[in-house]
């Protein structure tokens, strides 16, 4: 790296439609349909308006289909299967923090996460949002655009989670002495083993006592990329997966955490599913099924 470069040239950057940014427009998508399910888990309404508003380079269904056995329907089933899983899942645990007291929140990776406008927050409560600048600016026009309102106060942090984003946050006014739900949903495999060592330590080190961390965990990354479906899922969505994803061996998260006296709870997300009337079809059952849902406390 030049010496003169500035530091928000040292990563590369992505939108919406490129690179990791994508991902988030997926999940977005899949939010949508599950959003349209008869038996939907969630209720997302700016889903769909992000979708519509970005123009993806591959078409990103925003409604259930009949499923017809051919590898799209498949992958809508999948995503909004799944995604409509584990958002309610972590919905919930932000529910069961305000509860409990807590009004600080920080959303990892937060893309195009809507929870600051659709859940009901408790009064004084603050949510911080950390991702990407391109991702940050399109999400406020689509929700400025939406006459989207937050229910909190929510403070966006525009930073790359691999480089210095804790000071980013306590820029924006995070207190490390509240105790603070933390949230990695679909992050981890985007960064590579050494980032997601610092990152885990960095949240660790501001956890208050009462803190709390819900974390998706793809315990089974590995086995998933090499499943012959991934690839065609991949394709559908116009996502080169292989190249975003690192599947180097990294810690548990949820033996890493106990290790530094957090208290955890692990669920697989079929499990999480099924708890919640569903039954994740197949082809998700065997990908994203696997992946485990954890959370934690800090005593
Ligand atoms: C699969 S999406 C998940 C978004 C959101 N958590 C959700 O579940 O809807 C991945 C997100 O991670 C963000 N991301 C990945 N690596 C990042 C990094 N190094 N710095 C900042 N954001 C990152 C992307 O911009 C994208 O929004």
């Amino acid at each position: 790296m030049a010496a003169d470069r500035p530091e928000a040239d040292r990563f590369e950057q992505w939108d919406v439609v490129s690179s990791v940014g994508l991902t988030a427009l997926v999940v977005a998508a899949g939010r949508a349909v599950d959003t349209h399910r008869p038996d939907g888990l969630i209720s997302d309404p700016y889903a769909e308006a992000f979708v519509a508003a970005a123009n993806p380079p591959h078409p990103l269904p925003v409604r259930p289909t009949e499923p017809k056995n051919d590898s799209e329907d498949e992958t809508w089933q999948m995503m909004s299967g799944y995604m409509g899983t584990r958002t309610r899942f972590f919905d919930e645990y932000f529910a069961a923090a305000g509860a409990r007291g807590i009004r600080q929140v920080v959303v990892l990776a937060a893309g195009l996460d809507t929870r600051a406008q659709r859940l009901d927050w408790p009064a004084g409560t603050v949510v911080y949002e950390v991702d990407q600048n391109l991702m940050i600016e399109f999400k406020d026009q689509v929700l400025d655009a939406q006459g989207a309102v937050p229910r909190c106060e929510r403070r966006t942090v525009r930073a790359d989670l691999r480089d210095d984003w804790p000071a980013a946050l306590e820029a924006a006014g995070f207190d490390r002495t509240a105790p603070t739900a933390w949230l990695t949903e679909g992050l981890l495999p985007y960064l590579p083993p050494e980032a997601q060592d610092a990152l885990m330590k960095a949240i660790d080190e501001r956890s208050a006592p009462g803190s709390e961390w819900a974390i998706e965990d793809f315990t089974n990354i590995g086995q998933q990329m090499s499943d012959p479906a991934f690839e065609r899922i991949a394709t559908t969505m116009g996502v080169e997966m292989a190249d975003l994803i690192y599947t180097d061996e990294r810690p548990d998260a949820a033996a890493w955490l106990r290790e530094r006296g957090w208290t955890t709870d692990t669920q697989v997300a079929i499990e999480v599913a099924k708890s919640y009337g569903r039954d994740l079809d197949t082809l998700t059952q065997r990908l994203n099924g696997q992946s485990s849902l954890v959370t934690s406390q800090k005593g």
